[in-house]
């Protein structure tokens, strides 16, 4: 589905991502682990085009067979990538449901107000975060749901969830991920965290360890319980 290649990757004339190769498969649950400063955002945020990161000319990132190194991020989240941000800004006089009636053109409005109002509940998210311009005065947590909100109305078929989990009660946690249980399908999901309380709920199939921009190891599950324990020195 998504095959990375020799991705290299700089910003301020800084190197971060340093030769990374991997791929993610369609269907299946990534974790994706390492400490702070690691590269896994900037991973992410290079995946889905943020020109703020210089990609190497050697580097290549395939999606369902489609080249993605010149696409814009629009393009990008067409052929059906999506990303929630590790902290998610607000934005100023712009809902929540305006934002998606842009990027969902072809939906009826009324529709999709309903929809993404069902969904609000499902979450617990307050109507009034709904109406009000996106993130405004929201909690962390609350952004968090937001964010989950809106991957599950825009569909993507493959979804970096950068700290889903960083700043969310247990019980909102819970919640969330029982809604991700339920939309995942034959969706990739990659889990970009610092915790292994989420893998309670959803279990990865692969998990890959960043160190100093680069992947150190890939594993299985138990990987998560040996970081866990052992942290990351020794990799
Ligand atoms: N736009 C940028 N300009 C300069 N340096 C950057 C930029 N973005 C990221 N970096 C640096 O790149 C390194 C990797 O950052 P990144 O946010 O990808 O780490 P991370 O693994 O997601 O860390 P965390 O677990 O704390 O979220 C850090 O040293 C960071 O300061
Ligand atoms: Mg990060």
């Amino acid at each position: 589905m998504l095959s990375i290649k020799d991705l290299s990757v700089g910003a301020s004339g800084k190197n971060i991502l340093n030769g990374i190769s991997c791929a993610f498969e369609s269907g299946k649950t990534y974790a994706i682990m390492g400490p702070n400063g690691s590269g896994k955002s900037t991973l992410v945020q290079t995946v889905m085009g943020n020109p703020v990161y210089a990609v190497s000319k050697e580097s290549s990132l395939i999606f369902d067979k489609k080249k993605l190194n010149s696409l814009p991020t629009d393009k990008r989240a067409r052929l059906g990538i999506g990303i929630t941000f590790q902290s998610p800004l607000s934005l100023q006089g712009i809902s929540v449901f305006q934002l998606l009636r842009l990027a969902m053109k072809n939906v009826d409005v009324l529709k999709l107000h309903v929809r993404i109002e069902a969904l609000a509940k499902e979450l617990k998210i307050k109507k009034e975060l709904i109406d009000r311009p996106l993130n405004e005065n929201a909690s962390g947590g609350e952004r968090k749901k937001l964010e989950v909100l809106q991957m599950a109305i825009l569909n993507p078929s493959l979804i970096f969830f950068d700290e889903i989990d960083t700043g969310v009660d247990i019980d909102s946690l819970k919640i969330i991920f029982s809604f991700l249980k339920k939309i995942k399908k034959d969706k990739t999901f990659v889990f970009i965290t610092h915790h292994n309380k989420i893998f309670s709920y959803i279990e990865p199939d692969e998990v890959l360890v960043m160190k100093n921009g680069e992947i150190v190891k890939i594993g299985d599950k138990k990987l998560v319980q040996k970081i866990e324990e052992n942290g990351y020195e020794d990799m």
